[in-house]
């Protein structure tokens, strides 16, 4: 089938109690090993690029690999979404290049003129069959393009001008998360019998009340990567230093997932088995320099990590017919 919008996804999700995965994609095995994943399980999935994407692997090549994905998987619903559009012209070039989907985030500017800027881009966007996500709150995090030294919870009070004011079909809400592999600073957590640091728990009560807002009405949760402590120590021992990397524990994004969460962003946790992956095939095989034998694994790997998240975080797995 061709690309969709994220309607029909969130309608599914909301009312059936799961979450879409939204993951970021760079370069041809990384949609690869999504989505081959998500073929397997029969999983309805968003690929979203960023800015930092664009810039990277060019618009049209990424467009192109993810066409060649939904060829390749002819049977599961596939969105192309713009991940953190940071204005209303690269949205519309988005909309214009063929995405099905665009998030505006202008949740680091004043609440008016991110309900201006959203409400622009929706009505382009509707105009073409395309969803919008918006965004209020601003999650802390390190990643370069869309970084918040310090973030601020997503304030319930606004929602509903928010969501009035724009038209906007989803809404990324800040309860904690944070983008990056480096979410929370060891003095925030707390250390479990097994020695373990417990990240602190996000913000159930936030989330709750702009449900109660919103009724019916799809959350998105950005930062959502849990950083799996097996691939960080994949990465630290073989040559790497990824010291005190926390992610968000998997059993709150299923609690989300179940609640409005109906869409959840995962990258660091795919860059983070490629890293791992290529690193210790490197240590492991130092004399090998064809970047098919690294890239291999690195590919199945990320495969068997995404259907991780679709069959025991997200709970989208086997719901890929329900969602067209
Ligand atoms: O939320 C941000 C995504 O992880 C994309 O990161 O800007 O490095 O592509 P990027
Ligand atoms: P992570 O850095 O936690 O993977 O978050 C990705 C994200 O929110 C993309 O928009
Ligand atoms: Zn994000």
């Amino acid at each position: 089938m061709a690309l969709v919008n994220s309607k029909k996804m969130f309608e599914q999700a909301y009312k059936n109690g799961y979450a879409i995965g939204a993951f970021n994609v760079n370069n041809m095995e990384i949609v690869q090993g999504i989505t081959e994943a998500c073929k397997e399980e029969k999983a309805p999935v968003i690929l979203q690029v960023s800015k930092g994407a664009r810039a990277y692997a060019n618009h049209t090549y990424l467009v192109k690999l993810v066409e060649a994905a939904v060829i390749e998987c002819p049977d599961i619903p596939v969105v192309l979404h713009l991940d953190h559009g940071p204005d209303f012209d690269t949205c519309k070039s988005c909309i214009d290049g063929g995405f099905t989907s665009v998030m505006i985030d202008y949740s680091s500017h004043p609440l008016e003129e991110n309900i201006e800027e959203t409400a622009k881009v929706v009505e382009y966007a509707h105009k073409y069959g395309v969803s919008v996500e918006g965004e209020l709150g601003t999650l802390a995090g390190i990643e370069d393009e869309v970084s918040h030294a310090v973030g601020s919870y997503t304030r319930p009070e606004d929602v509903e001008k928010f969501v009035k004011g724009t038209g906007v079909d989803s809404l990324a809400i800040a309860i904690g998360t944070s983008h990056g592999g480096y979410k929370f600073k060891p003095e925030q957590c707390t250390v479990n019998e097994q020695g373990i640091l417990v990240p602190p728990a996000l913000r159930f009560d936030i989330l709750k009340e702009v449900s109660k807002r919103l009724p019916n009405f799809p959350i998105v949760l950005h930062g959502s990567s849990s950083v799996p402590q097996n691939y960080v120590k994949m990465v630290n021992e073989n040559g790497g230093k990824m010291p005190n990397a926390i992610g968000v524990p998997e059993e709150q994004l299923r609690e989300a997932a179940r609640l409005a969460v109906c869409k959840i962003n995962i990258d660091s946790d795919l860059r983070l088995a490629m890293t791992g992956t290529i690193r210790q095939f490197f240590n492991e095989h130092p004399d090998k320099f064809d970047p098919r034998e690294y890239l291999k694994p690195a590919r199945a790997n990320i495969k068997e990590l995404v259907r991780h998240k679709l069959v025991d975080v997200l709970g989208c797995a086997g719901k890929a017919d329900e969602c067209k």
